[in-house]
């Protein structure tokens, strides 16, 4: 190979890796296009079923045609594997069980499979999640849609229209987003020719770290130990000086505010105007926003979508530890639709090469 990099400074940045039409990241501009929409216009009329069956029509315009109804009925279907695979599963971690439980799930490769793949995720975690309780798990309400049968089934009651919106929002907004880091795994399976399911479970797996969709909870964990406005610039200070990451902040494409944090926020906002974490969290973004200009001058680290996510999810009663099983809700209609665009496009193999500096013989 006679390219010549600097070790420490390969992470592929800049490299392309598929060709296509799902999203556009404009990381300069801070702009999210998806499904051909600006991500605000998107979340404001589109609901999660709706930018899901785009996404995959997009990828092949052969692929059925989805509907709230169609979403409804997978998820029933798939409540009939949830039983069966996610009571051997109760003893992991949420994150963990839900990786388990994908891998473990039997839809055969074909026309309908991201559809029961997608609808599948939220039934897995909660069967899980009341098998965890000691609860008897809840059967799907077909006649719901996605979102607020997701709410209804992590917190066995009926989930107001507001909460349901908010949920809707959000998992409109991590739909998909270029070649991040779980959707690339994705897409390096898949392009093995390997199952749908075990794409969406490496893609899944790649989510599950603290620098891509691990991030939300320890939001919330770094919130708590602020505490109080008093204490933020000491707090950030010093965990920057041990050179810990701050959650919720910096990213490989954007040189500028995320665009889903605005979105997440103004989502935020229309749910739970007095939370009373948003004057705490917006304080301390605004201190860790200069904090991180201050210390990085020549890299733009500025708020991403998981600073917004965890508060969003939190005034959503949801537990901090659902945080990354619940982005792969809203995720795994991008993974899918990879996937089927992969294929679609005549894929090949993606087979990078490595610089070796080890010994010669
Ligand atoms: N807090 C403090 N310093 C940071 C942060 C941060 N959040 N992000 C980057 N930096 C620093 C790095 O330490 C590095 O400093 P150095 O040059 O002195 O070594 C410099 O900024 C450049 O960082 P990179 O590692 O090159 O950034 P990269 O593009 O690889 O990482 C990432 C992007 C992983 C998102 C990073 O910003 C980060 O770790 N953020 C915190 C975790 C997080 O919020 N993850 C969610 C991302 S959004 C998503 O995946 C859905």
């Amino acid at each position: 190979m006679n390219v010549h990099v600097k070790a420490p400074q390969i992470g592929l940045d800049g490299v392309p890796a598929a060709v296509t039409a799902l999203s556009l990241v404009e990381g300069m501009a801070g702009e999210l296009v998806i499904a051909g929409e600006r991500i605000d216009d998107l979340a404001r009329h589109e609901t999660f079923e709706g930018v899901a069956a785009r996404l995959w029509r997009l990828a092949d315009p052969g692929t059925p045609l989805a509907d709230p109804a169609l979403f409804g009925a997978a998820r029933t279907a798939a409540f009939a594997q949830a039983r069966r695979i996610c009571p051997s599963l109760v003893h992991l971690p949420a994150i963990d069980g839900l990786r388990a439980a994908i891998a473990a799930l039997s839809v055969p490769d074909g026309p309908n499979a991201a559809l029961a793949i997608a609808a599948a995720v939220p039934v897995l975690l909660a069967t899980l999640e009341a098998l965890r309780r000691g609860e008897t798990p809840l059967a799907p309400d077909p006649a719901l849609g996605h979102a607020a049968d997701t709410l209804r089934l992590l917190r066995g009651r009926p989930a107001t229209e507001a909460e349901a919106r908010a949920l809707d929002t959000y998992l409109t907004t991590v739909s998909d987003h270029g070649m991040n880091a779980s959707t690339f795994a994705c897409r390096v399976v898949i392009a093995t020719r390997a199952s749908m399911v075990s794409a969406v479970t490496a893609a899944y797996a790649a989510l599950s770290g603290p620098l891509h969709g691990g991030a939300p909870g320890p939001v919330l964990d770094m919130l708590d130990e602020i505490g109080s406005a008093g204490r933020i610039t000491d707090w950030l200070a010093m965990a920057l000086d041990r050179g810990d990451r701050l959650m919720g902040f910096g990213h490989r494409i954007y040189r500028t505010r995320d665009p889903r944090a605005d979105v997440l926020k103004a989502a935020l906002m229309a749910l739970a105007p007095e939370t009373p974490r948003l004057a705490l969290a917006t304080a301390v973004e605004s201190a860790a926003q200069a904090e991180l200009a201050r210390r990085h001058p020549g890299r733009k680290l500025d708020t991403n979508v998981e600073f917004y996510t965890a508060l969003l999810l939190d005034a959503l009663s949801i537990p901090r530890t659902l945080f990354t099983p619940i982005f792969a809700i809203g995720r795994v209609a991008g993974w899918t639709a990879h996937a089927i665009e992969h294929h679609a496009r005549k894929g090949r193999l993606i087979r990078p090469e490595a610089v070796y500096d080890g010994v010669r013989p």
